[in-house]
């Protein structure tokens, strides 16, 4: 497994495995046990995934060393200010159980995202969490709130695949030394990028599948990556990806798939109030 580090000089493992969508109380304790048991040692989980105490739990009972294993976690909008960003910290801490949080995330940019920052960096300087991030931002949304951040993000996690490579929100992450995290990294089973010719070509000259072949193309740009998968050959395979490099002439292939379009857009009307009504997190 590559480590990327970040510019707290902290470091997270380059492959991670999600636990969106996946039930608390059993499902996400066996997925993350499973994950781990495969070589995993990255989880990303969120308050508005309501599965932290499994994830907790799973990390706990795993046997491997807490220091061995990186969580992230994600802050959900109803916890956005300073009063409540500390709540919602503290809910976090006490669901994960863990001791301290690796990564923590503003998981969506809209409403009091700077006084929910300063109780971050607050935790932060407690050891209560060791890097902090954002989530979700588009050059409008980091032109917004990061010129107002005295601690420039570790992270922002957003979609991205070969089809989607957001170049214009890279380079203003560049200027910080913000590294970027994939979700939908596998474009979310986009039929048309997994049979993609110049990545169904790649698989077959290095004995690899189409996705390992993104996932190689991602980590090798130096983006953290976190592919979903229930099938638990290809949870294993996900990771396997370490064991051989794309050459600069096939990044460059890879770079000119991008299209610029992805599913999610973050500016969009209506977006923030769809969110804001999507989920409440209780105690
Ligand atoms: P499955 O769960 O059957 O493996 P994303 O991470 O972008 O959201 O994509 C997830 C989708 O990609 C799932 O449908 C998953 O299906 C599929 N997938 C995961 N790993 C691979 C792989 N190595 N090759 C092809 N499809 C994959």
């Amino acid at each position: 497994m590559e480590w990327i580090t970040f510019n707290d000089g902290n470091r997270i493992p380059a492959v991670g495995f999600g636990v969106f969508m996946i039930p608390n109380n059993g499902p996400t304790y066996e997925a993350v046990l499973a994950a781990l048991k495969a070589g995993y040692r990255h989880i990303d989980s969120a308050a508005a995934y309501f599965n932290e105490e499994d994830v907790g739990r799973a990390v706990r009972d795993s046997g491997i060393p807490r220091e061995e294993i990186f969580v992230t976690s994600k802050l959900w909008l109803q916890d956005h200010g300073y009063e409540q960003a500390k709540k919602g910290i503290a809910r976090s801490l006490r669901k994960l159980n863990l001791g301290y949080i690796d990564l923590y995330l503003v998981h969506q940019p809209y409403g009091d995202v700077a006084g929910a920052w300063k109780a971050m960096e607050e935790a932060k300087a407690e050891g209560k969490i060791r890097s902090i991030g954002v989530s979700n931002m588009t050059p409008a949304l980091w032109n917004r709130f990061v010129p107002q951040f005295e601690t420039k993000p570790a992270v922002n996690q957003v979609e991205f695949n070969p089809l989607f490579q957001q170049k214009e929100i890279r380079a203003l992450m560049n200027e910080t030394g913000t590294k970027l995290e994939a979700w939908y990294p596998l474009g979310h089973g986009d039929a048309s990028l997994l049979s993609n010719p110049v990545i169904t070509q790649l698989a077959e000259k290095y004995g690899k599948n189409a996705g390992q072949i993104i996932l190689r193309f991602e980590v090798q740009d130096g983006v953290i990556t976190l592919p979903k998968s229930t099938n638990p050959e290809r949870i294993r395979t996900n990771l396997d990806i370490f064991d051989f490099a794309l050459t600069d002439e096939e990044m460059e292939k890879m770079h000119a798939l991008d299209t610029g379009k992805g599913t999610h857009n973050p500016d969009a009307p209506g977006v923030e109030e769809m969110l804001r009504g999507a989920f409440v997190i209780e105690d």
